[in-house]
């Protein structure tokens, strides 16, 4: 879990003590409900993602997987929840929770964003946005990528020689 104070006194029964938004148990229920909309016919499994922003602390976007026939092509729901974020001019990620169940309805844990879905979280997020995994735990971005590539790997300047 963030180490965030409250800036937000009497947030409300969902709110988490530690966080202006939403408390885990309610950042997962989103994931969870966002994975009813995955549009999974090849893998079936039904993956939600739900993302808080620092502009915005209280509001949480979802996104589900979606796939595509060439397999390559389709989206996990993480990419999806960021991507629909940033259209409405969110940037700053500070958590997001992902929840996955498989064809029977199970739950799946032991899940962890994808290499794609961890750069797309670092182009938005830093090493202490939270990833929350159903059923598996709470973690850090830095927890699976400690050396990211991004904005300040291209500032550095070109080795002479
Ligand atoms: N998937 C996600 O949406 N997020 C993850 O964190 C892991 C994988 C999706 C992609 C694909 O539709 C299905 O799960 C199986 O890989």
């Amino acid at each position: 879990m963030q180490d965030v104070p409250p800036t937000t006194p009497n947030a409300g029964p969902t709110s988490d003590s530690r966080h202006a938004g939403p408390s885990a148990e309610a950042l997962l229920a989103a994931a969870r409900q966002a994975a009813d909309h995955a549009y999974a016919p090849y893998s079936g499994w039904h993956v939600g993602a739900a993302a808080v922003f620092a502009e915005a602390p209280t509001e949480v976007v979802r996104g589900a997987n979606v796939e595509n026939g060439s397999y390559g092509l389709t989206i996990c729901a993480e990419r999806a929840a960021i991507v629909a974020a940033a259209t409405a001019g969110l940037r700053r990620l500070t958590r997001i929770a992902i929840s996955c169940r498989d064809k029977d309805g199970t739950l799946v844990a032991k899940i962890a964003p994808c290499g794609a879905c961890l750069q797309v979280i670092a182009e938005f997020g830093t090493g202490d946005t939270e990833v929350l995994i159903d059923g598996r735990g709470s973690f850090r971005l830095r927890d699976f990528l400690p050396l990211p590539f991004g904005a300040d790997s291209l500032k550095q300047p070109p080795v002479s020689g």
